[in-house]
């Protein structure tokens, strides 16, 4: 298959090496919905020298947020994450897994204190690959 190809943007990011079939989701972490009025341009299942197949996302004028940059370590991690300024990749870094997630995903337990209180949820790493989440509150895994 012929490489596909976007155009370059001027200034803002591209998430690069997305696992494939995960662009929408990496989508909804950017708050990308029928009210944002940026240029989003989307690839996916196209091949990747790294993985085989990956999808790719590229926004127009966006920054990430350290929310969003936790949150993306959910849904693709090993992405690559570059940053556009004048046409050029002036900063590229590896989507890594923060020590804690916090404030950033739901706790399951429908028992846990964090569902009844207004309190920030806390998560440490159990494992990687599948991921999983330890409440720092009431132990469950998830
Ligand atoms: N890109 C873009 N607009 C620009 C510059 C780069 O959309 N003005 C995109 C490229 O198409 C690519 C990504 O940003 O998807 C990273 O660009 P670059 O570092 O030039 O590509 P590679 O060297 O292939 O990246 P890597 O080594 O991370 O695979
Ligand atoms: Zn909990």
């Amino acid at each position: 298959m012929a490489e596909v190809k976007l155009e370059k943007i001027r200034d803002g990011t591209v998430i690069d090496h997305v696992p494939a079939g995960r662009a929408l989701q990496v989508l909804r972490v950017l708050g990308v919905d029928d009210k944002f009025s940026d240029i989003v341009a989307l690839l996916m299942n196209v091949e990747s020298r790294r993985t085989g197949r990956k999808d790719v996302i590229k926004v127009e004028n966006k920054v990430l947020s350290k929310e969003e940059t936790d949150r993306l370590a959910l849904v693709a991690p090993n992405a690559t994450i570059n940053i556009i300024k004048s046409y050029e990749v002036r900063k590229k870094t590896r989507v890594e897994l923060p020590k804690e997630f916090v404030g950033i995903v739901k706790c399951a337990n429908p028992q846990c204190v964090t569902n009844h209180e207004p309190v920030a949820t806390r998560f440490s790493i159990e494992s990687n690959n599948p991921i999983q989440l330890r409440c720092r509150y009431c132990e469950r895994t998830q």
